[in-house]
This record gives structure tokens, C-alpha cells and sequence, in this order.
């Protein structure tokens, strides 16, 4: 353990700052404060509180290499292990996508499609509780948002929250993150192609499918930020024209929404009219309301009967 000094926080920050410029990060000053707040175990506001504060040599040593990785474009996220996604601290790690701020419009309708539900008809003792999946969870950060928001408001008890993915490993993350977040009994997690597979006892039609599938089309790939190729590209790849794996949801809703349930799908932001397109081909009869964020872009596909 070596505990001199190394230099002080404002002397590390502002190296920290030149390499990560040098290497063409798009947020050298924020990335190099997350890096160095890690390294000496403080947040990034102590250290711009204290600029004058000794870092000690291990500590600046962990941050020099993390620095490096950072340079050669590995996501901050996955640096700390840490994503903050609806205020809440998420685990991250290669196993699964780095949750987006813009899937927290996802996290919000669909809270106030639950809530909205309940209030409309509240569940009875005994009844089947509300049946709400998340297709494609990754680190779970929408069934697991989900589950603590609906926990807060007391409506946890009349919801039954279900979490799939194709990925084991990002299924492994998902309940490390609902453990962490106390709601580890509150959700099942299921290792499946899209839906859940049926089995046990027989089970009611979906009020609410949730995902935030692959939508980035096959060709643009190589075109995405470099810190996306530390993803799984399962996460990322949507095929020919960003919509094959949504359309494979799409194709199996009518067997699996009840009759007044709703999907909401997250899409790309230049996949509003291709959805409501894809919505007319595969779902005749049904509607498609895009949902916009607050930037004003389409982010959200709500797919219903009639
Ligand atoms: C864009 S990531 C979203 C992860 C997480 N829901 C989020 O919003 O941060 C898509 C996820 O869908 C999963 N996935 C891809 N194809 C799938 C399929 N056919 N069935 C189930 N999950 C799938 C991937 O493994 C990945 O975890």
C-alpha cells in the first residue's frame, strides 16, 4: 500500500482531463472527475469541493489506469460498475447494456399505465394481480425501476412484474440489481426468446409487455460510438432494418395481450413512422400511438386492439 502522495485532486483532474481530450472523449472533464471521485472512493462533488486535497499513490494509480481504458473508449459505466438510471444506482458490467436516460420515458408510461389501471379497478383480494413483462431486461433496469416506483406507492401487492432476456448472463445482473434494490422477490426472472414460455399453472393474458429490444439497424452498426463495442451486441443489433427483433413481439402480441392490455415499445428516434408502418402490416386492426420525450423525438410505440 502506498500512501504518499501522488499530487493533488485539481493537479490529477486536469492531467486526467488532457488525456482523455487528447484521445478524442466527448466529455473528458466529467469522465475524468467519475474516474477520479472512484479511485479515491469520494464523489465527483468532493473532489471538486477540495481541489487542493492530497491523492495518494494507489489511489492515483487506479485512476491512471482507468484513464487508459477510458482512452481507449471502454464506457465509464463499466469503469465503475455503477449507471444511475430514474435516481436509482444500477450495477453494470459487460454482461448487459449500460442503461439510457432516454429509456426512463419507457420506466415513466409505464408506471402511469399501472397506476392508472389499479385506480380504474382496483384488484380484489384474490384476484389475478396486474401482469406487467419486461422483454430484453438486461440489467434490469426497467422491471427493477418499475418494481421499487410501484413499491413506494404501495401497489406492489396487486402487481405481478416478469423479467426476460435470451442472455443468461445479463438475466444474472438483472436479479443482482433487483436484490440490491430489496425488490428481488417482487420480480420473476425468465430466461426465454422474447415472452415468457408458458408451463406451470396456467397463468392470465398480459395487461402490460414493456421492452426496450435491439432497434439499431444491422448496417449501422459499425457507424455507433466506440464505447458501444464493449456491449453485447445482442443488446444493440436489430437486424436488417432495426425492427426484426420488435417485429417478432409484434407478431406475437395477439396471442398473449389480453384484450384491453398494451405494449409499449421503446424505438430509435427516426423509427417513428416505420412503426406505425410495421404496426398496419403485421397488427391490421390495432393501433399505434407514438409517445415523444422530452426533446421532442419518438421514443415510445404504444401498440393496442382497435
Ligand atoms: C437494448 S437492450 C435493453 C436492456 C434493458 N432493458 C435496458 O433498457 O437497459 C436489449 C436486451 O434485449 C435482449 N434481447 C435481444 N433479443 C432478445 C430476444 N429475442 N428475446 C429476449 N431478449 C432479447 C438483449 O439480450 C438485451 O439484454
Amino acid at each position: 500500500m502506498n500512501r504518499a502522495p501522488a499530487g493533488t485532486s485539481a493537479a490529477l483532474l486536469r492531467e486526467g482531463i488532457d488525456r482523455l481530450r487528447e484521445a478524442g472523449s466527448e466529455t473528458p472533464r466529467l469522465d475524468a472527475e467519475l474516474l477520479l471521485g472512484d479511485a479515491v472512493g469520494a464523489g465527483r462533488t468532493a473532489i471538486l469541493a477540495h481541489p487542493d486535497a492530497p491523492v495518494e499513490t494507489d489511489a492515483a494509480g487506479r485512476y491512471r489506469a482507468n484513464l487508459e481504458r477510458r482512452a481507449a473508449g471502454e464506457p465509464v459505466a463499466y469503469l465503475r460498475g455503477l449507471k444511475e438510471f430514474y435516481g436509482l444506482a444500477f450495477s453494470v458490467d459487460r454482461r448487459a447494456l449500460i442503461p439510457r436516460p432516454e429509456t426512463e420515458r419507457l420506466v415513466e408510461l409505464a408506471q402511469a399505465e399501472v397506476i392508472g389501471r389499479l385506480a380504474a379497478a382496483p384488484r380484489e383480494a384474490g384476484a389475478f394481480p396486474l401482469r406487467v413483462v419486461d422483454v430484453g431486461t438486461g440489467s434490469g433496469a426497467i422491471a427493477v425501476a418499475l418494481a421499487v416506483l410501484l413499491g413506494r406507492r404501495g401497489a406492489l401487492a396487486s402487481v405481478a412484474i416478469e423479467a426476460v432476456d435470451m442472455s443468461g448472463e445479463a438475466l444474472q445482473l438483472a436479479r443482482e440489481n433487483a436484490v440490491a434494490h430489496a425488490v428481488g422477490d417482487a420480480i420473476a426472472f425468465q430466461q426465454a426468446d422474447l415472452l415468457p414460455a408458458g408451463g406451470g399453472a396456467p397463468k392470465a393474458a398480459l395487461d402490460l409487455v414493456v421492452a426496450n429490444l435491439p432497434y439499431v439497424r444491422h448496417e449501422a452498426m459499425p457507424d455507433l460510438p466506440v464505447a458501444t463495442t464493449f456491449e453485447p451486441v445482442l443488446a444493440l443489433d436489430g437486424g436488417a432494418d432495426g425492427l426484426v427483433v420488435i417485429s417478432r413481439l409484434m407478431e406475437l402480441l395477439p396471442g398473449a395481450l389480453a384484450d384491453d392490455g398494451v405494449a409499449l415499445l421503446e424505438i430509435g428516434a427516426d423509427q417513428g413512422m416505420a412503426i406505425v408502418d410495421r404496426c398496419r402490416e403485421l397488427l391490421p386492426g390495432w393501433s399505434c400511438q407514438v409517445e415523444f420525450d422530452l426533446a421532442g423525438l419518438p421514443r415510445v410505440a404504444r401498440i393496442r386492439r382497435g
